[in-house]
């Protein structure tokens, strides 16, 4: 017996060691931490169940039959991350490059089915040189088998990516179809087409960060959802966003103690917006003056800056928070803004979190780069988001609140439940100022009478009443009570249940 548990501990020694000694230090060399000890930074210690150690491949092709290494390049099974159960896989660049092989992907599938059934959610850590060479059109099967699960489990458990090496090829196409997408700087890449196949096909010559580096995804592309400076901080921070998530869409999200008061008023609020129209604020000091503890996880916060996204707790239960950024581009909606907030608007609706949308917007941004984009389809998404999300949503505008974009960011018409408004609100058409322009075109010439015009239509405009007196407005609020006034409007949705009529699926503007 004690023979047979020895050879047991040989072999689970030997699979621990991956590719082995040469290639582990290779790995630290890149700054980079080898797939076993990713997990134990990300799960509770002590808390990873390991399935499928011994899994070795079944290629024979180029010499592959005396390549086999036990796991075969990706470690997977579940663990805890604060108490809460998740399903995870690792891929182990030591081995084959993390290749993906038909083996490989039959473990991760194992565990994605697993979480399926059982509900609760999937994390991968990516770093992988992509489809296995060797292995051919049984690697881009396996990678199909995949996909296929990614889109099943998509709306049932949350599914969280870290990309942490290389991510190429059709290997991105599984984190793109999970819900959020963490980086890591420098050291981490996605792309479809590598640069020597760019430079091949197109002659550009561009390197692999600036074609899909961190900065790249989470900038111009918005692909990634925040990047971090290493793999310890990127696992720290998806630990973090996991105690925002509930485990499944059968279950809440959790609910944390706090220790904040949610009747905490905050005067600073009384000032925040400007006494001039034109002059911005930054839209964050709302966000962290109504979260429990200040305590908010921006989601893109690099890309699309005009519209801010993100979780907090109010009173300890996960709220998603959509927020114009006066600070950038006047906070108006763009197409990358549109699509930023219409991809988080429909995870909190999945998930059953909550949404609270603070509102200052002055339409949406003009101009031919915007309209042969297709504003017109990108900017519909958003509206078809909040139009057709069921969970509790409370809207609050602090300023403007223009044209189109009035109804696009969760107007009482289109769904929300509780709509609030500060005294600073304007909720009209236009602008006074275009208002008055367009209403008045004959007195153009006349300055003065221009100016009187704007003065008027301010007058009748730039306020929260027209909109209150019709039920639009639920409440216009003081603004150091927002806190209070939120709190209490979601507290009284938690029972809220919509029925929606059968349909197999919309066809949402995608
Ligand atoms: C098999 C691979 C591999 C692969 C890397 N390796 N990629 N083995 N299949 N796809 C092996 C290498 O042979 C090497 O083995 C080890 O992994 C480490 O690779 P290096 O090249 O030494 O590492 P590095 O210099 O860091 O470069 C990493 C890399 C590069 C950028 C990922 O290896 C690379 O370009 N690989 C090929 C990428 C690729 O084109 N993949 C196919 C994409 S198409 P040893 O024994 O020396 O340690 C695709 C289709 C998916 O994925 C379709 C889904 C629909």
């Amino acid at each position: 017996m004690q023979d047979i548990l020895e050879q047991l501990e040989a072999r689970r020694a030997a699979a621990r060691l991956g590719g082995g000694e040469r290639r582990i230090a290779a790995q630290h060399a890149k700054g980079k931490l080898t797939a076993r000890e990713r997990l134990e930074v990300l799960l509770d210690e002590g808390s990873f169940e390991e399935f499928d150690t011994y899994v070795v491949h079944r290629a024979t092709d180029f010499g592959m039959a005396a390549e086999k290494v036990p796991g075969d390049g990706v470690v997977t099974g579940w663990g805890t991350i604060n108490g809460r159960q998740t399903y995870v896989f690792a891929q182990d660049f030591t081995v084959l490059g993390g290749s993906l092989s038909e083996t490989h992907a039959e473990k991760i599938c194992k565990i994605m089915d697993m979480a399926v059934r059982n509900g609760a959610p999937v994390i991968g850590l990516n770093d992988s040189g992509g489809a296995r060479i060797q292995e051919g059109v049984a690697s881009l099967a396996g990678y199909a088998e995949v996909f296929r699960r990614n889109v099943e489990a998509s709306g049932v458990v949350p599914q969280l990516s870290v990309v942490m090496g290389p991510c190429a090829g059709g290997a991105v196409y599984s984190p793109a179809m999970t819900d959020f997408i963490f980086m890591v700087r420098d050291s981490s890449y996605m792309f479809v087409t590598g640069p020597d196949v760019v430079k091949t096909v197109t002659n550009e010559v561009v390197t692999a960060e600036t074609l899909g580096g961190a900065a790249t995804h989470t900038r111009v592309s918005g692909v990634a959802d925040a990047a971090f400076e290493n793999d310890v901080e990127a696992l720290e921070e998806t630990r973090r966003l996991f105690d925002f998530l509930p485990l499944s869409n059968r279950e809440p999200p959790p609910v944390r103690p706090f220790f904040d008061d949610p009747d905490r008023v905050e005067m600073r609020l009384d000032t925040l917006v400007p006494a001039s129209p034109t002059q911005p604020y930054d839209m964050r000091e709302l966000v962290l003056a109504v979260a429990d503890e200040a305590d908010f996880f921006e989601i893109g916060e690099a890309f699309a800056r005009n519209i801010v996204t993100g979780l907090i707790r109010i009173e300890g239960r996960t709220v998603g928070v959509v927020a114009n950024q006066p600070l950038v581009l006047a906070g108006c909606l763009d197409i990358d803004a549109a699509r930023k907030a219409a991809r988080f608007v429909r995870f909190c609706d999945a998930f059953a979190v909550p949404i609270l949308t603070l509102v200052d917007v002055p339409g949406f941004l003009p101009g031919t780069a915007q309209e042969h984009g297709g504003v017109i389809k990108h900017g519909a998404k958003l509206l078809f988001a909040y139009a057709q999300a069921s969970v509790p949503m409370v809207t609050l505008i602090t300023r403007k609140a223009y044209g189109g974009a009035y109804d696009v960011m969760a107007s009482k018409h289109i769904g929300a439940d509780v709509n609030y408004a500060w005294p600073t609100a304007e909720i009209a058409v236009m602008g006074a100022k275009g208002a008055a322009e367009i209403l008045y075109r004959s007195e153009l010439g006349d300055p003065k009478k221009i100016a009187a015009r704007t003065a008027e239509y301010e007058q009748r405009f730039a306020n929260p009443f027209v909109a209150a007196e019709r039920g639009f407005v639920d409440e216009v609020i003081m603004p150091h009570s927002s806190r209070r006034r939120i709190a209490r409007a979601f507290a009284a949705l938690r029972g809220k249940r919509a029925e929606r009529p059968w349909r197999k699926h919309d066809t949402m503007p995608l």
